[in-house]
């Protein structure tokens, strides 16, 4: 089988070398060249356009940033004229009804479409071990489950197209409030000058506690936001997902609105290419 892979940043670039490391045949494509020469070093096939991936691929997996990217890489008309019989499987993170209207695409032009987005980053990506919801048929799920084994060891079968990018959306709300959450906190203990280990061992024996605090406390206390897994820019991009969908609910989102303009502010200091942790920046300001 030869896998075939669009988007190779940060994500699909450690996916790429994870299939080949299993001896899977891999056809890559990126619009940037340079961020293909890891993949042709550990044996990839590096092709100069999508259509080429789509054209020799047995499926091609979709590791783009967002929903135009997308569009602007597999429906095209020439991307398009090779989608029949073809499947693509869609990892990334985009909002449920434009993972619905790009299956209708996908459908239209005689392709099959998953959606396979995922939890967890580069660490778990290289172990094998990201959380992968799955919205599709459940024989498109039966048949593409053994390609997901190797980004997970239980792939989830949530339902059809539009339920996996739900719940990824209402997952990433939660890095989003838990994040700001506790930046505030720890700006606050830190600015009333309590002792902050001991808030972290009060915190840790409490009901309130998440590991993702202990994740963040480090970089949150150092000011070290290098070398991030998950930058603060798709932490934007991920909320203004969720608020476009939630508003159209019915939901109140005031509270998310508000830490919607954290994550701005700290895009403003300069950090929309740091880990997404950079909003204590912006909570915490450094006087
Ligand atoms: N990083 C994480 O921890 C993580 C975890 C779970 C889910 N995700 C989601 O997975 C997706 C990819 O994330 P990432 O961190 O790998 O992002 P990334 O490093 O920014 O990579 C984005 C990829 O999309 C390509 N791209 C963007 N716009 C394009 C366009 N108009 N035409 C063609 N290619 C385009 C980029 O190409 P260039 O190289 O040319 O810019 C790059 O290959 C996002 O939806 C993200 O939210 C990320």
């Amino acid at each position: 089988m030869k896998i075939g892979l669009i988007g190779t940043g940060l994500m699909g670039q450690p996916m790429a070398i994870r299939l080949l490391g299993a001896n899977v045949s891999v056809i890559a494509y990126n619009r940037t060249p340079d961020k293909l020469q890891p993949i042709a070093d550990a044996g990839g096939i590096v092709a100069d356009s999508p259509d080429k991936v789509i054209q020799e691929a047995d499926c091609t997996i979709l590791m783009l940033t967002d929903g135009t990217a997308i569009a602007e890489t597999i429906l095209t008309d020439k991307a398009i004229s090779y989608l029949p019989h073809h499947t693509i499987i869609q990892m990334a993170t985009i909002a449920p009804q434009e993972s619905r209207a790009i299956r209708e695409r996908v459908v239209a032009a005689g392709g099959e479409y998953l959606e396979a987005p995922v939890l967890g980053s580069i660490p778990q990506v290289k172990t094998g071990e990201l959380i992968v919801m799955v919205g599709s048929t459940r024989d498109q799920f039966i048949k593409w489950c053994s390609v997901l084994k190797h980004f997970s060891p239980e792939p989830i079968h949530t339902g059809e197209v539009g339920t996996a990018a739900a719940m990824k959306l209402a997952l990433n709300q939660l890095i989003a409030s838990l994040t700001s959450a506790f930046a505030l906190s720890l700006g606050f203990v830190q600015r009333e000058g309590v002792n902050v280990e001991q808030f972290m061992s009060i915190l840790r024996e409490s009901a309130l506690y998440a590991p993702t605090f202990d994740k963040k406390l480090s970089r949150m206390r150092e000011r070290n936001f290098t070398n991030p897994n998950f930058p603060t820019k798709h932490l934007l991009k991920d909320t203004d997902l969720f608020l476009t969908q939630a508003e159209a609910l019915g939901l109140d989102t005031s509270s998310l609105k508000g830490i919607r303009q954290i994550i701005q502010k700290a895009i403003a200091l300069g950090l929309e290419n740091e880990d997404y942790s950079a909003i204590y920046s912006a909570i915490n300001i450094d006087s």
